[in-house]
């Protein structure tokens, strides 16, 4: 069976829509960023902040690739998986890799009061626009799209079983 793999900007809903899945397909939700935090045995800002932004993204390309080679999981990544080309073509070989898209004032009322991501720390609001900009393109080359701007998670859930299904029919 395949995998489900969630990618988007931080704050587009991946790990809210990753648990709905997981409890509608009964497929086990896998979190990178949590993989990466057990791996390292230190929260993400810690990462960044002793080991560098270079180190967490080695650990994220070593747990992509473990994780393309399973399967019948949601897999729920990071933002920055888009940065380097080789992790999503390792889960487009077994999954459907579908990218949530929000707007930059939808992602700052969901990340406003977290703290946890080192990159936006300091000008939330600047940061991610600048962010957005750089990678824009990255998310946008992938094939399948969903825009959560207002939308219910249980229903961007619905979009995606319905595409599982029919892709797997
Ligand atoms: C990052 C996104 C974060 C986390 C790290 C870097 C990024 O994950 O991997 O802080 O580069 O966009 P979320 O998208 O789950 O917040």
């Amino acid at each position: 069976m395949e995998n489900i793999v969630l990618v988007g900007f931080m704050g587009t809903g991946k790990t809210t829509v990753g648990l709905l899945l997981a409890k509608q397909t009964g497929m086990p939700l896998v979190d990178m960023d949590t993989l990466i935090e057990e791996r390292a045995g230190k929260p993400i800002t810690e990462i960044f902040a002793q080991d560098g932004e270079p180190h967490f993204r080695e650990l994220e390309r070593d747990i992509a690739r473990a994780l393309a080679a399973q399967e019948g999981q949601i897999i729920s990544t990071g933002g920055g998986i888009v940065l380097n080309p080789d992790n999503l073509t390792d889960y487009e070989k077994k999954g459907l890799v579908v990218c949530l898209q929000a707007a930059p004032e939808t992602i700052l009322e969901r990340v406003k009061n977290d703290s946890t991501r080192p990159l936006l720390a300091g000008d939330k609001p600047e940061k991610i626009i600048q962010l957005l900009e750089t990678r824009k393109s990255l998310y946008e080359a992938i094939p399948h799209q969903i825009d959560t701007n207002g939308a219910d998670p249980k229903s961007i859930a619905a979009k995606i079983i319905a595409l599982y299904e029919s892709n797997n029919s």
